[in-house]
Formats: C-alpha cells, sequence, structure tokens
C-alpha cells in the first residue's frame, strides 16, 4: 500500500489541523462540485461549526446539498449559488480574520460539464479574499490540475500569486509529483499571524 498521501488526502490533512482546536470553526468551500468536500468540512467543523459553500453551477448546489441532507449536516452549511470571486457579498462580514480553513478544488466538475471550468481571473480574486480573512494559523489548500484545457495556465497564475505572498505573513509550500506530469498538485497557505 502506498505510504504518500494523494493530494485530496494533504489537503485534508491539513484543514483537519487547522480546525480541530477551534471551539466554532468556520470554514469554506470555494468549489463545492460534487459535495464531497463539503461534507468533509461540515462533519470535521462539528455541531459548532459552519461552512461557506460557492458554485457557479446549480447543479453543484443541488448535489451538494443532497448529500449534506443525506448525512444530516444541512445546517451546519449555507451554500451560495455564486462565484467565489464575489465573496465580500456573500459571507458575513462579522467572520472577517476568523476563517479558520478555505479548499479550492479547481477545474471542472467531474461527471459535470467539462466545459465550465474555474479561471484565473476569478480563481485569483477568491485566493485575494481567503488571504484576507483568514484567521491567524488558518489553512487554505487549493488543489491544482494541468489535464483539462486552460489548466496549466491557471496553475501558472495560483503560483505566481502564492509565490508573492508576504513571508512574514504567510507560509506557502506547493507539493507535486515529479514523475507524472499530468498529476494534481498542492497548495498550502497558512496565515502565520
Ligand atoms: C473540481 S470541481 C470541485 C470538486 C468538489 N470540491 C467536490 O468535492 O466534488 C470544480 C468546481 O468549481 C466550480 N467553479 C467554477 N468556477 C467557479 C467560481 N468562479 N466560483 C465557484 N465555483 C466555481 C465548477 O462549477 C465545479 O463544480
Amino acid at each position: 500500500m502506498m505510504k504518500t498521501l494523494s493530494t485530496l488526502q494533504s489537503a485534508k490533512h491539513y484543514i483537519k489541523q487547522a480546525i480541530q482546536e477551534q471551539s466554532h470553526p468556520i470554514a469554506i468551500d470555494a468549489t463545492l462540485g460534487n459535495g464531497y468536500d463539503t461534507i468533509f468540512l461540515a462533519q470535521e467543523v462539528g455541531a459548532q461549526g459552519l461552512v461557506f459553500g460557492f458554485d457557479i453551477q446549480s447543479l453543484a448546489i443541488e448535489k451538494t446539498s443532497q448529500r449534506l441532507q443525506q448525512k444530516g449536516v444541512l445546517e451546519r452549511a449555507t451554500l451560495f449559488h455564486a462565484g467565489h470571486e464575489c465573496w465580500e457579498a456573500f459571507i458575513p462580514h462579522k467572520y472577517k480574520n476568523q476563517i479558520n480553513a478555505v479548499m479550492f478544488n479547481l477545474g471542472y466538475l467531474p461527471h459535470g460539464d467539462e466545459t465550465i471550468i474555474t479561471r484565473p481571473a476569478t480563481t485569483l480574486q477568491a485566493m485575494r479574499y481567503a488571504c484576507q480573512w483568514l484567521a491567524p494559523r488558518g489553512i487554505i489548500t487549493i488543489a491544482l490540475y494541468v489535464g483539462h484545457e486552460g489548466g496549466k495556465d491557471e496553475v501558472d497564475h495560483v503560483i505566481s500569486l502564492a509565490s508573492k505572498l508576504p513571508s512574514n505573513q504567510f507560509q506557502v509550500t506547493w507539493t507535486q509529483t515529479l514523475n507524472r506530469s499530468s498529476a494534481p498538485s498542492l497548495i498550502v497557505i497558512e496565515k502565520i499571524k
């Protein structure tokens, strides 16, 4: 059995650490998709926590709501049928500097319309909000994909922004598979203070 963690397992590992010591954790799923990450976040934040989520596709909102309902954690989540770049218009401002975890899973909705993808301009805007609103010791994970058209360009933009974050405020790592060029990679941003 493989001893290394997959991109998603690594992302969850870091998110768990950011959430587990909080009494009222707040997490954001920036790309709801099929709702798997939202379920993970809703279960991790617990009954005292909150999850906010964004997606531009109504199908993603429906699928995620259904899954949350099935798992009995729907009341912990607020889902917005909107782009994550509209963060400031949707997330209550009292949560500024209090967001403990943000997950981005970029690209297209698996088993959905593969032409609807995350795009550099909107992804970068949402990343900026996430960095601004993150609590101290909060974590942002960004799963990046290069296999679809536009993927490599988005990765380049995301890496460019992430690598310019001030090192006295953020620790930024990028984990990638070296011997499979199409493999996803993971950026983890931690707010130091
Ligand atoms: C790879 S999927 C997400 C997978 C998901 N986290 C899961 O657990 O199934 C990417 C999603 O990003 C969504 N998306 C694209 N542009 C977006 C935007 N500007 N804001 C929010 N979501 C967006 C797509 O509609 C798609 O559902």
